[in-house]
């Protein structure tokens, strides 16, 4: 099963990216394909246009924008319940010992990382950045 996550730009700048990749590889994902994107607004607003009437819709929106960040598609078994048990809460102050957030995050916003919420949103995030031949296939290993 696919699941999609985003290194974002808070991340990414800080010099996160290879600790992070490190940190879901450990957890058992495999990359399955992966690009560095700097979002435009209308990339970034329509990816969550969820959020559209929350209060900080706008804010997320220029910070997604701000940097690059790593576009990710992951594999695993049960893969979009796993990352979400892996990155942590929302709020890296919520988060527990040993998450992508608690030990990357620095606020609810700037939160070093996104990952489907659901597999219906899994695979229209994994599709709004990958097409179908972009998915590598796995080889080898323990898959
Ligand atoms: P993400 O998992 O990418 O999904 C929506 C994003 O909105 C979330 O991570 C945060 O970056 C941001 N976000 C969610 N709640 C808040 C909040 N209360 N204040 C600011 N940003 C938020």
């Amino acid at each position: 099963m696919l699941t999609l996550a985003i290194i974002k730009p808070d991340a990414v700048g800080a010099g996160y990216t290879g600790k992070i990749l490190a940190h879901l590889e450990g957890a058992g994902f495999v990359i399955r394909a992966a690009r560095l994107v700097k979002l435009t607004g209308a990339q970034a607003a329509g990816f969550y246009e969820v959020h559209r009437e929350r209060p900080f819709y706008r804010s997320l929106v220029t910070f997604m924008t701000s940097g690059p960040a790593l576009a990710l598609a992951l594999e695993r078994d049960d893969a979009v319940a796993r990352l979400r048990e892996v990155i942590g809460a929302t709020d890296p102050a919520e988060a527990k010992p040993g998450t992508v957030r608690k030990l990357y995050a620095e606020s609810k916003e700037r939160n070093a990382i996104h990952a489907s919420d659901s597999p219906e949103n899994a695979a229209r995030e994994v599709a709004f950045f990958f097409a179908e031949g972009e998915l590598r296939e796995l080889s080898g290993g323990r898959h």
